[in-house]
């Protein structure tokens, strides 16, 4: 979490970290601050949102070509001016940007105390600079030194930029566990979180591997290693278009990327599915597929919306290849001694690439002998680098915190990925192949079908938006979505929100129905049909409020429900890459009548590195 942006050229630093901050915004909004060198190292801070920052700088001489920024998701201390980044050593000649955690700084800055330090902040990051700037006193070395001795010090993650008054033409960067990518431009440098404060000036990009430094001096930039062993930066071009990072006239990141998703979707096929010619291929997958066919068991790790993504994927791995397929919370798999076996498969989806539990699981399993496949969004980002193998979902940069365009590309790849692997196995009648291969192609259009109902959508929407609780329901292939449908509702309008299977209901739940209760129910012409239609029945009956997302042209499910959301009918494994989509406009239009911050709720984050 938190987002960091640097720079150093012949351009002006401040118009352009401030601008950089406000596309990182999504990593953490509760604070931010940027440091220039003009006449002298000035630091400014403030707690809140980087336009909070802004207001405060009207009168500021901002003038300089080197700057470092921030923006901040509270790990130690309050989200407070005194702890927003950047941070000063003890001579106030160092200034330091940090995202990550620093687990070892108490014992670090309790050393530093004895020494006289005296500290401003509640934060580790203040900690880290001091720490360096001691190990330069004391041992008279370089700057960088003082940092590669340092990184041998401390235990954490981290992502860091440092600049120093004294020499104005340097920064100096160093990552472990969080992401760093720098700009290659004309005789200029950019640092920061991800590449989208970087494409409007270069696509030319390095991604700073764990235990790299990297310096930047009077224009040059030099790579080496914790171990203080040169490397051999490799400069690579990002392909990410200006307009995939802006609203593109949408009110919120959230609603365009919903509305995304026909393009997102498709994007995440082609090349790869062609139902004309029978083609089915994962470029990244070529050499897994075999041994994917033979595997017994494969496990899935992830968190949140992605790990909703992996039960969709259980669901049709299970249903099409007869292959065992667990689910696990990254987090649990990874604090627990999971029964891991040479030959088992361990599937990691990830949005983000950057999830710290699902990178540990990654490690875990791979200590283990697990083979290792990656389904993620972020081109170069962590998780892709620690995996085997693995498929980008290619559904572009998803800026809303809460997930939605990433998840439909998650199921998508998923799903192709369980297909080529049922045919390779023979668990798979050609016919259903190529009707699978058919409706996949078909799922963008039914999505745009989906998006038309938006309208009907926000009325219903306006008619629950001050209830305190919902319940979502569905069974089989719609367990998932009813998981994701909660999810959605309960992170950006704050409205306590729980996802059941549906049969479930009798065994708990149910108690809480009454006239207030509004139940979604994912109803669809499936083979749980008539099983969720009794359920309705049992809801009606207890006066709950029924919200039905139900086939096309079904004729029952109307008579009893409150409100239905048709969607076109299909293939049963695919139905959650369309039924989805109502939940995200419901949960977006109740957020939005409810005053709520769409993009950025309250105490969330797009990118979870810490633990
Ligand atoms: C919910 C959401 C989170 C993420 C979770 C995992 O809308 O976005 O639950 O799904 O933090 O993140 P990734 O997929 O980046 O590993």
């Amino acid at each position: 979490m938190c987002g960091i942006v640097a720079y150093i050229g012949h351009r002006e630093a401040y118009p352009l970290i401030i601008k950089g901050l406000k596309r990182l915004e999504y990593r953490g909004y509760d604070s931010s601050g940027i440091a220039l060198l003009n006449d002298g190292l000035n630091i400014y801070k403030k707690k809140g949102k980087v336009v909070d920052l802004e207001a405060t700088l009207i009168n500021e001489n901002l003038t300089s070509t080197i700057g470092i920024g921030h923006t901040r998701w509270a790990t130690h201390g309050e989200p407070n001016d005194v702890n927003a980044h950047p941070h000063y050593s003890a001579s106030q000649n160092l200034a330091i940007i940090h995202n990550g955690i620093i687990e070892n700084y108490s014992s670090i800055k309790k050393n530093l105390l004895k020494k006289g330090h005296v500290f401003y902040s509640d934060t580790d990051s203040e900690v880290f600079i001091h720490f360096i700037e001691d190990i330069q006193v004391n041992t008279g070395c370089l700057l960088e030194e003082a940092v590669r001795l340092a990184m041998k010090e401390v235990v954490g993650a981290y992502a860091i930029v440092i600049m120093d008054a004294t020499n104005p033409s340097q920064l100096i960067a160093a990552r472990k566990g969080s992401p760093l990518v720098i700009g290659v431009g004309d005789n200029e440098f950019f640092f920061a979180s991800d590449a989208t404060p970087i494409i409007e000036y270069t696509n030319e990009v390095i991604y700073l591997n764990d235990y790299e430094l990297a310096v930047v001096r009077d224009g040059a930039l030099t790579v080496k290693n914790v171990d203080n062993i040169l490397q051999s930066p490799y400069i690579q071009t990002v392909e990410l278009e200006l307009e995939a990072i802006e609203k593109g006239g949408y009110e919120h990141f959230m609603l365009k990327e919903i509305y995304e998703q026909p393009r997102s979707v498709a994007d995440c096929m082609r090349g790869r599915v062609n139902a004309d010619s029978g083609l089915l291929v994962l470029g990244g997958l070529r050499d897994y597929v075999d041994k994917l066919a033979k595997t017994k068991r494969i496990v899935i790790v992830a968190c949140g919306t992605s790990w909703h993504a992996g039960l969709v994927a259980e669901y049709i791995f299970e249903e099409l290849a007869r292959i065992n397929v667990e689910v696990e919370y990254a987090s649990e798999f990874r604090y627990r001694n999971p029964i891991i076996k040479e030959g088992d498969f361990v599937i990691a989806i990830s949005q983000s690439g950057e999830t710290a539990d699902t990178l540990a699981a990654i490690e875990l399993a791979k200590s283990k002998g697990a083979t290792i496949i990656g389904v993620c969004n972020v081109v170069g980002s962590s998780i892709p680098r620690a995996t085997h193998a693995g498929a980008y979902t290619h559904a572009g940069p998803e800026i809303g915190v809460a997930s939605t365009k990433a998840f439909t590309a998650q199921v998508t790849v998923l799903a192709m990925m369980a297909i080529a692997v049922a045919r390779k196995k023979g668990t798979l009648h050609e016919d259903t192949f190529r009707r699978l291969l058919f409706e996949l192609e078909r799922i963008p259009s039914k999505i745009e079908t989906v998006l038309k109902t938006d309208e009907k959508i926000k009325e219903i929407a306006a008619k629950f938006k001050d209830s305190r609780n919902f319940i979502y329901l569905g069974r089989g292939y719609n367990f998932p979505v009813a998981l994701e449908g909660a999810l959605k509702l309960k992170e950006i309008s704050y409205i306590h929100a729980e996802g059941y299977p549906a049969a479930e209901m009798k065994h708990g739940p149910i108690a809480l129905i009454d006239e207030e209760m509004p139940v979604v129910f994912i109803a669809t012409k499936d083979s749980s049909y008539e099983k969720v239609v009794s359920n309705i029945q049992e809801v009606k009956a207890r006066k709950g409020k029924v919200i039905a997302i139900v086939t096309e042209g079904d004729k029952l499910i109307p008579t009893m429900a409150d409100y239905t959301i048709e969607i076109p009918a299909m293939h049963e494994a695919l139905i959650p890459l369309v039924a989805t989509i109502p939940l995200q406009l419901l949960s977006y239009h109740i957020a939005v009548l409810r005053g709520c911050n769409v993009d950025q709720p309250r105490n969330l984050a797009k990118s979870v590195t810490v633990e």
